[in-house]
């Protein structure tokens, strides 16, 4: 029982930020990014933060995955504390455990869709199975699109095949800044579905309410801070 309730605590608090304070060297003296965000998402949740631009959904998002590190507070992922790494450990965390997806999807235009996807496991070194791309292309409905160049790709298109490289590193969890904002509707509603189906820890941002609430949990920023609902 011990152990149950153990495993319990552990995946409920699967991405936890305690007290993020994040203020930017650049910023005006005094200008609060995220001031004082604590959060627990439990392993398999499917999460919207949601609010205004300015509100701090990226800081939020960038400082969950280890893009940046907050000012003060602490930030864990599946009991890891990004705290306590050095740059380098950060930063092959990052690459090898976890996803992170923007709004323009960030292809390299110089490479195929199949290198693309295939560009997470070369910068970490990793073995490359045969299959990779075509299983991660093919999971994100795409298998037709692996030789093709990013720029024949429609936004739709391009957003599936940034799923898939980040699916291909088998990640903890896919973070996912504005992934809809460029799509219609239609292609937004198929997205977020890929995006559920995967079955992973999935943490997005919108200043959509629409988009927020084909979510399992919404968490609504304003100015910074949680705010009620
Ligand atoms: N790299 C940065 N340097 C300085 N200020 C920033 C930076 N990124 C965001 N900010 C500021 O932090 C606040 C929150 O921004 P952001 O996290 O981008 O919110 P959102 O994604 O909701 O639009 C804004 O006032 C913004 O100007
Ligand atoms: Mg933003």
């Amino acid at each position: 029982m011990n152990t149950a309730v153990a495993q319990q605590a552990r995946t409920a608090d699967f991405v936890r930020l305690e007290s993020v304070r994040k203020c930017y060297d650049s910023a005006p003296l005094g200008e609060v990014a995220l001031a004082g965000v604590t959060l627990s998402l439990a392993e398999g949740s499917f999460t919207a933060v949601v609010g205004p631009a300015g509100s701090g959904k990226s800081s939020f998002l960038r400082c969950a995955a280890g893009l940046t590190r907050p000012t003060t507070g602490s930030v864990m992922l599946d009991g890891v504390k990004l705290g306590e790494l050095d740059d380098a450990e950060l930063t092959a965390l990052r690459r090898e455990r976890i996803g992170f997806l923007t709004a323009d999807a960030n292809l390299q235009p110089s490479l195929t869709v199949r290198q693309n996807v295939l560009l997470p496991l070369r910068l970490a070194g990793r073995d490359i199975a045969a299959d990779a791309a075509d299983k991660a292309l093919e999971q994100v409905g795409v298998a037709e699109l692996a030789h093709h160049r990013t720029e024949e790709l429609t936004a739709a298109q391009r957003q599936r095949v940034a799923l898939a490289r980040a699916l291909v590193v088998d990640p903890l969890v896919i973070f996912a800044d504005e992934p809809v904002r460029d799509l219609d509707a239609a292609a937004a509603g198929d997205f977020l579905r890929l995006l559920r189906a995967t079955g992973r820890t999935v943490v997005l941002t919108t200043a959509d309410p629409g988009v927020a609430g084909q979510a399992d949990e919404t968490v609504h920023l304003d100015g910074g801070r949680i705010a009620a609902a």
